[in-house]
Formats: structure tokens, sequence, C-alpha cells
């Protein structure tokens, strides 16, 4: 038997080299493209600065307001405004999402006359206490999320939201 390759054999061979070389090198940046998000590590748990200072915060809740520079979105990178309420007890700093936690709707501070001291959603009548509890009896079915806090330079820095540990 012979081991020939024929004229033919050597042309469909060589043609099947190139086109899967060719379909490899337009196939390999399209799947690295694909698959980016999921190879970029995470930046999870970096604290943002905010333009509070410590020494200004009192024991009634403020808003403040905060900017994620560069937050990463699947492929794209754009700036996110964000808010809290912040508050000291004692010595501590509390820092809570105004995310609602019925529908999402933000709660404002004393945004109820009739209830002064709490947060009020404005949405659906959503209550709730100075920590973040929710008032029973009212739509949300839980308390308000907190914020990781650090202290730095006199500022306050918020991480991540975590589930309420104050309630
Ligand atoms: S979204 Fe806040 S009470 Fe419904």
């Amino acid at each position: 038997m012979s081991n020939k390759v024929s004229r033919r054999q050597f042309m469909s061979y060589t043609l099947m080299g190139t086109g899967g070389f060719m379909a490899s090198a337009m196939l390999m940046p399209m799947i690295r493209f694909a698959i980016d998000p999921v190879l970029q590590s995470s930046d999870g748990g970096d604290f943002i600065p905010t333009p509070q200072k410590v020494d200004e915060l009192t024991e009634t809740p403020v808003r403040v307001d905060f900017t994620i520079k560069d937050r990463k979105d699947a492929w794209y990178k754009s700036d996110v405004a964000n808010t809290a309420w912040v508050y000291k007890d004692g010595d501590t700093v509390i820092a809570l999402s105004p995310v609602c936690k019925h529908l999402g709707c933000t709660v404002n501070w004393s945004g109820d006359e009739s209830h002064p001291n709490e947060y009020f959603c404005p949405c659906h009548g959503g209550r709730y206490k100075k920590n973040g509890e929710n008032v029973p009896g009212t739509p949300p079915t839980g308390p308000l999320d907190e914020y990781e806090v650090k202290v730095e330079g006199g500022l306050v820095y918020l991480g991540k939201t975590i589930p309420n540990t104050l309630v």
C-alpha cells in the first residue's frame, strides 16, 4: 500500500489547515471579547471617599451623595451617583442605603410630617426607624441595608451594602 499523498489530498489538507488557522484567528478575539467581564478581577469591597466630614455628623441622619468612579458594568465603565443616610451613634458612624425594601424607591429622612423622626418612602408610604428597621404595618418587609463604613482623614468612606446589622 502506497503512503503517497495525491495532489488532491495535499490541496485539501492545505486548504483545511489554512481555513482552520484563519477561522481561529478570527474567532479568538471574539471569544475573548465575549467572556471579558468574566476574566476581569472584581474590585468589590473598595471604599469610596465621600465629602462628609465625621466632625459634622450628629445623631440626626444627613443625606450624603457620593460617586463611584469607573464602575464596571460588563463591558462598560461609568461613574455612578449614589446616596446614603449617615449619622453618628455615639462614636460609631452609621450609613444606611436609601433604597426602600418594598419596591426600590428612595426613602427620605423626616419625609412625612406626621412621622418626623423616621425614614419615609413616598411611593407607598413605607416607614423605617432611624436604625433602618421597617415599621410593621407599612409595605416594606425588611430593614434598610447598611453600608460598610470606614473613617480616614476625618472623612466618611463607604463600602458595599450589607444586610442591616442594627436591627
Ligand atoms: S417602594 Fe417604598 S413603600 Fe413601596
